[in-house]
């Protein structure tokens, strides 16, 4: 498949860029929309661009917080603590170090407040739907991730999430550590304006390699293959990803 990509020496670099094209996002939603909202994304490599998002705000507070709308596009189905949260990850490497009010924290909930993976999902939906109105949402900027075998979201090879066109967020089982996840579906995630994936890692040079080799006119076996947005599409990948 075609990928727009952008390849950096280490993901410090990768970081740093995928910071400044966020930031310009914002800035130009802001002023067409008097908003941004982006869908965040677990896992380690945007934990960095979270903190950098931080320490650059702590030395010139640039982000108009009262405008930005924080949601995920997956989560574990855990306490908000837990070690597994992503909520949790985005707290302590973000939002505790900026003035962003909370009710613009949309967090997915977990099983603190709910009893199954499912009620909570129904839940986030309709905390999407409050926000977006009826219309499926698409988000200013959506961050994406990618598995060594080509997951993305909390969207793995052969979930029936990936044929999802009504539901908006679903409770799957994912071959991981915790299995019990909730995500958007393509409903969601393809309606896009914009959307980064931030791969960094030697370990994710061979599912790059797959993705790209993938003809464009066929159904991508892979999860994050399939998931096409409507905006823009940019790759960031440091120089180990790439090969
Ligand atoms: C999650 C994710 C997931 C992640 C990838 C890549 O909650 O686990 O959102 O899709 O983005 O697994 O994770 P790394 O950045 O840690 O490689």
């Amino acid at each position: 498949m075609k990928m727009d990509t952008r390849v950096f020496p280490d993901i410090d670099a990768l970081s740093g860029a995928a910071l400044d094209e966020l930031l310009r996002i914002m800035a130009d939603a802001v002023r067409e929309r008097g908003r941004f909202a982006i869908a965040l994304s677990g896992g380690r490599t945007p934990e960095k661009m979270y903190r950098l998002w931080a320490e650059r705000e702590r030395r010139s507070a640039r982000t108009p917080w009262d405008k930005v709308h924080l949601f995920w596009g997956d989560e574990r189905y855990v306490p908000k603590d837990d070690p597994l949260s992503n909520y949790r990850m985005t707290r302590e490497a973000l939002i505790a170090h900026v003035a962003i009010p909370a009710a613009n924290v949309h967090r997915v909930r977990g099983p603190e407040d709910f009893a199954t993976p499912e009620a909570a999902a129904e839940a986030y939906e309709s905390e999407l739907r409050k926000f977006f109105g009826s219309a499926a949402p698409a988000f200013d900027l959506q961050l994406l991730g990618l598995g060594v075998e080509g997951h993305t979201a909390s969207l793995f090879p052969g979930s029936p999430a990936l044929e999802e066109t009504k539901r908006w967020v679903m409770a799957v089982e994912a071959p991981a550590n915790p299995p019990r996840r909730l995500t958007l579906t393509p409903a969601v995630l393809n309606q896009a304006r914009n959307a980064f994936f931030l791969v960094a890692g030697e370990d994710k040079r061979e599912i790059i390699h797959a993705l790209r080799a993938e003809p464009e006119s066929q159904k991508s076996q892979y999860p994050a293959g399939r998931i096409r947005p409507a905006g823009a599409v940019l790759w960031f990948l440091d120089k180990a990803a790439m090969g």
